[in-house]
């Protein structure tokens, strides 16, 4: 009946589950009950039978207000107290990218392994995942986790979960996406720690996402105009990630994986206080993958060395690799 419990939410949403049906059998049988004592009971009984003109009972009418009120007042701070745990990743989560297109799922790990259809995760690990569409909507579904999130195109939407269980798990798309929607599948794997590693050192001379960002923003000349001091035509971008924006409009933005996206795609759309609107637009040069890569580039100029999570390795640059913007 149900999928198998493999994540921190899975146990509650199925408790609530549970109390939704409880609550929904047994009011299906009270009235279904009352439905058929009160035609039995209060048939009528004789051509000429006339009823009694009822005018209501007040203490009636206030119980069956406030008890279904209460009830569905529970649902709904229970449903919300889920829905804004599973909305908040924690700041230590690992950061995995998604995009999807008609009709595959792929998957980009910070460390630089590209996945398709496949997602390898370790146990016990916070696992974030900052999800876009090349194409249409899709949906990211993993049952046994109980997460289902839409996956848009042109904007980023999150998901997290901490699996809880070793072992392979499925992936759907959960929104129809065209013809072969049905085979846009795949697995999720839940490796031991160690297997992790072992799995994550297979992949590492492609460079990680930062790496692979750095050569994407050299190819397209991105530095030519954005000196790392200022000096440039353009922002520095030292620094950018998580920091407050003035804009020429007199706003102020949040820079964060969205605004990046929108700058890198629509240069125009925000400019920089003090900055002319130069930029050309990069939307049809970069892949979706592409402009996250750019984005973990200008993430990794934000941080100093100490904080960069446990899980990145200091892999030696590879000069000889060339940047693979794949579609
Ligand atoms: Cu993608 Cu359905």
């Amino acid at each position: 009946m149900f999928p198998e419990q493999a994540s921190t939410f899975a146990p509650e949403v199925d408790h609530l589950l549970y109390f939704l049906l409880g609550v929904s059998v047994f009011f299906t049988v009270l009235i279904f009950g009352a439905l058929f004592y009160f035609a039995i009971r209060y048939r009528r009984r004789s051509e000429q039978e006339l009823p009694a003109v009822v005018h209501g009972g007040m203490a009636l009418e206030i119980l069956w207000t406030v008890i279904p009120f209460g009830l569905t007042m529970i649902m709904f701070t229970w449903g919300a107290s889920i829905f804004f745990r599973e909305s908040r990743p924690p700041n230590n989560a690992m950061n995995i990218y998604v995009v999807g297109k008609q009709w595959m799922w792929k998957l980009q790990h910070q460390e630089g392994q590209r996945e398709i259809n496949e997602l390898h995760i370790p146990v016990g690990v916070p696992v974030k995942l900052t999800m876009t569409s090349e194409d249409v909507i899709h949906s990211f579904f993993v049952p046994a986790f109980r997460t289902k999130q839409d996956v848009v195109p042109g904007r980023y939407s999150t998901t997290w979960f901490t699996p809880t269980k070793p072992g392979k798990y499925h992936l759907f798309c959960a929104e129809y996406c065209g013809t072969k929607h049905s085979g846009m599948i795949g697995w999720v794997y839940v490796m031991e720690r160690k297997d992790y590693q072992d799995w994550l050192s297979g992949g590492r001379a492609m460079g990680s996402l930062a790496e692979n960002g750095e050569k994407l923003f050299m190819s397209l000349a991105c530095g030519n105009c954005h000196h790392p001091d200022g000096s440039g035509r353009c922002p520095s971008l030292v620094g950018l990630y998580n920091s407050n924006v003035r804009l020429s409009s007199g706003n102020d933005i949040h820079a964060d994986e969205a605004y990046i996206r929108e700058s890198i795609l629509q240069p125009n759309a925000k400019v920089v206080a003090g900055f002319q609107p130069v930029m050309p637009t990069f939307q049809g040069l970069v892949t979706e993958e592409g402009v996250l890569q750019l984005i973990e580039y200008v993430k990794s100029l934000s941080q100093t060395p100490a904080a960069t999570p446990a899980v990145n390795t200091n892999a030696p640059l590879t000069p000889s690799a060339t940047p693979t913007p794949k579609r």
